[in-house]
């Protein structure tokens, strides 16, 4: 069941917000197909956030009610890649199976060519093994293209990953908002 767009917001994330995101940056459920470990000490976890978060160029708090319970993130690419941008998400584990992470992807996919309007193609490279992720795309409405293998280091063990994208052109683009 998805939710109301009307309960889910998005805005940065602040040191400020340490109860929160320690909720998800403590979770190894969250961390199964992450760069990082699960954190156990919120000085590093916050350490993180300064680091890697707040200066990142898109990367917003996923809020439910007001509430930061996850992460949904934008990243640029430079140079003659600038067409083309990753999407990354996660939440914290009792939220799952909410319907939040599509609702939230469906949100940004609706907003970010517009708001970055040399943007042609939004991409997720998802762990093969991540089968939640994947459905998430593709309720979201984004193409699943194929296999790239060995594509990335998890936790320093190559991974093999399904490729998603969602470009400028595609025609439900725009009906997000809508459906
Ligand atoms: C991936 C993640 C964001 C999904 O969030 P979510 O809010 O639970 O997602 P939704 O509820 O919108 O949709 C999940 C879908 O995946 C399905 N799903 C979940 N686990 C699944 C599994 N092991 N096998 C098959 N389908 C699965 C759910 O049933 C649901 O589909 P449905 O609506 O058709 O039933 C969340 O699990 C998460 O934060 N994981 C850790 C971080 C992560 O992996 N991020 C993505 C990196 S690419």
């Amino acid at each position: 069941m998805e939710n109301d767009y009307s309960d889910i917001t998005f805005r940065l994330l602040d040191l400020s917000d340490a109860d929160d995101f320690m909720e998800w940056y403590s979770d190894e459920k969250v961390s199964e197909f992450c760069s990082w470990d699960a954190f156990t000490s919120k000085q590093a976890a916050v350490q993180y956030v300064a680091d890697t978060v707040i200066p990142h160029p898109w990367d917003k708090a996923i809020c439910l009610k007001g509430k930061p319970i996850g992460l949904i993130s934008v990243t640029p690419f430079f140079g003659n890649d600038s067409c083309r941008a990753e999407l990354g998400y996660l939440l914290g584990s009792k939220n799952w199976g909410k319907g939040i992470a599509t609702t939230a992807v469906k949100m940004v996919a609706s907003t970010i060519f517009l708001e970055w309007p040399h943007l042609e193609r939004l991409e997720a490279a998802v762990a093969v093994e991540n089968l939640g992720s994947q459905r998430v795309l593709e309720k979201a409405g984004f193409t699943r293209e194929g296999i790239l293998r060995k594509y990335y280091l998890l936790k320093g063990k190559p991974k093999d990953a399904v490729i998603f994208s969602l470009v400028s052109t595609d025609p439900h683009v725009n009906y997000f908002m809508y459906d």
